[in-house]
């Protein structure tokens, strides 16, 4: 037993040079943040004494324990989840041969049983001493990257720098948590750029938490410390299921605390408020988290409860560029809405939204492709689909926001909701411009126009009319609605003609 003991101390006692260098940086050590983020003496560890059995260039004298990386099983609030976590102190958590197959072999693990895999990447990226492979080490870990997505729910929490290659694992994974300070993600870090473009830019300002949660969107969380951001990690847990099997655990309803619904959306049609505030008046307990809250504001994506039951909420923002659907919020929607779909959660869309955003920059940055996303993710989901139609629905707007054209189950419309091609302005100006331009008073001419056009089809009632719109209920009746589509679709199936996959406008 005393060897035993020993040699468990020898391969789980940090290097203390190492940890000092962590702990002054304000990370944990691997194992440390392993144990914060799992239920109390949950953990279950595998492959300890797995060690790196080449003699590569400058490695031949190197103790590496573990060889770098940490991989078990264990409970997050109840939950079993796979984890494992890059060691810095261990050659600065480079990814060799060893490493990368301990990490491929909790995967392997993790798919077969059909639950989460959390990775924590705080690394050096490929171990240089190791060539190619340390560079096969990473490819077959995208290949089970890929293999997972849509079976078994993956997050990635980036605890220190992520380089190179390294980045395309959490990329290819479904939620990416960030810390300020600590995390930092980039292809070519600031020395490469430097070099090839003389562009100077420091490891912060290139791919630091900030940057990604809120410029790229390659972030989904970002926390000021570790710990803010396990917390994070386990109430997502509580949102998803353990695979594609199941449904997301069930909670004790709560109804929401929140302000009356009447009061929020302003009686001016473009006056600004926060959607927020919507969704929370109706999930229960008033409690909603949001996902990429910092990118892409104008639309808003995250979880709730209904009925204690999980539900993915899809909303346009009007708080931010009136709620417009552009490239990055197309993007940021349909990667939400493909998640949703492939975890069983059924989805809730609020829509209050001009269109899609006019302009040369988004004609060039490929809104047709991106926008296009956005339209395929919502044909594609069978999950149930239900909307509820706030204020404007116009245009390929209206179309995109999940409408029934695109397969929702249940649409619901306020009375104060605008369904039409286009706003009554822009309307009344096309229709009649002839007129107005002859018109003896063509300002007056155009606003009787304008006000025609409002009276006649900015409304929910000829939607309603035409069955597109299955009931205008007042707002104080939203919950209700939802709760009982949300109910009664419960055991929904619809199928799809067979084909091996579709193909996105990725
Ligand atoms: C081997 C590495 C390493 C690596 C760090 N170390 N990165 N060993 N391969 N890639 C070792 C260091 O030699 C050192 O060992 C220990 O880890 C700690 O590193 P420091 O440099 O002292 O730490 P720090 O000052 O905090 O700097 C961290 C760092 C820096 C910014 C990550 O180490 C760095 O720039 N590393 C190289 C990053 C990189 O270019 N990686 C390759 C990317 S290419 P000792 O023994 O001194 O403690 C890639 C391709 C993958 O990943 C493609 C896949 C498709």
């Amino acid at each position: 037993m005393k060897a035993h003991a020993r040699k468990h101390a020898e391969a789980t006692e940090p290097h203390p040079e190492a940890a000092r260098k962590q702990a002054a940086q304000g990370k944990l050590l691997a194992r440390e943040r392993i144990t914060a983020i799992l239920d109390p003496d949950s953990f279950h560890e595998y492959d300890l004494f797995v060690e790196h059995k080449c003699s590569d260039f400058g490695m031949e004298k190197k103790q590496l324990p573990g060889d770098g990386v940490i991989t078990g099983t264990g409970t997050i609030l109840g939950h079993p989840v796979a984890i494992y976590a890059q060691d810095f102190t261990v050659a600065g958590g480079s990814l060799g041969l060893a490493h990368a197959r301990k990490i491929t072999k909790i995967m392997d693990h993790a798919i077969k049983l059909g639950i989460p895999l959390i990775g924590i990447n705080d690394s050096g990226g490929a171990r240089i001493q190791e060539g190619v492979n340390s560079l096969a080490g990473y490819g077959e870990i995208f290949y089970r990257n890929t293999l997972a997505s849509g079976v078994i729910p993956q997050i990635s929490i980036i605890l220190g720098p992520c380089a190179g290659g390294a980045v395309y694992s959490p990329a290819l994974t479904d939620f990416v948590f960030v810390v300020d300070k600590i995390s930092k993600m980039f292809i070519t870090g600031p020395e490469v750029i430097k070099t090839v473009l003389g562009e100077e830019i420091s490891m912060e300002d290139l791919g630091g938490a900030r940057v990604q949660a809120e410029l790229s969107g390659n972030a989904h969380f970002y926390a000021q410390s570790e710990a803010e951001c396990f917390e994070q990690v386990k109430r997502l847990v509580t949102y998803i299921p353990w695979n594609n099997r199941k449904r997301a655990d069930a909670f004790a309803a709560q109804p929401p605390e929140a302000e009356a619904l009447e009061r929020i959306i302003p009686s001016e049609s473009n006056r600004p408020y926060d959607v927020r505030d919507v969704l929370r008046s109706v999930c229960d307990g008033a409690d909603f988290m949001e996902v990429q809250a910092l990118w892409a504001a104008n639309i808003v994506v995250g979880f709730a409860r209904m009925n204690g039951r999980t539900v993915g909420m899809v909303a346009n923002q009007p708080m931010v560029l009136a709620g417009v659907l552009d490239v990055d919020s197309s993007d940021k929607a349909a990667r939400f809405i493909r998640f949703c779909d492939a975890f069983n959660i059924p989805l809730v869309t609020f829509v209050d939204l001009p269109g899609y955003l006019p302009g040369v920059d988004q004609e060039h940055a490929g809104v047709i492709r991106h926008g296009a996303k956005l339209l395929y993710a919502y044909s594609e989901a069978t999950v149930p689909k239900i909307t509820v139609i706030l204020r404007k629905a116009y245009g390929g707007g209206y179309i995109a926001m999940c409408s029934r054209h695109l397969g929702a189950d249940f649409v619901f419309a306020w009375p104060c909701a605008e369904i039409a091609v286009m706003g009554p302005e822009g309307a009344a100006n096309i229709i009649f411009k002839g007129e107005i331009a002859a018109a003896a008073d063509p300002e007056a001419f155009r606003k009787e126009k304008v006000k025609e056009y409002t009276d006649k089809f900015a409304s929910p009632y000829v939607a309603a009319a035409n069955g597109h719109v299955d009931a205008v209920i007042a707002p104080h009746q939203t919950r209700d609605f939802l709760l009982h589509a949300l109910e009664i679709s419960e055991h929904k199936t619809e199928e799809r003609p067979a084909r091996k996959h579709g193909v996105p406008p990725f």
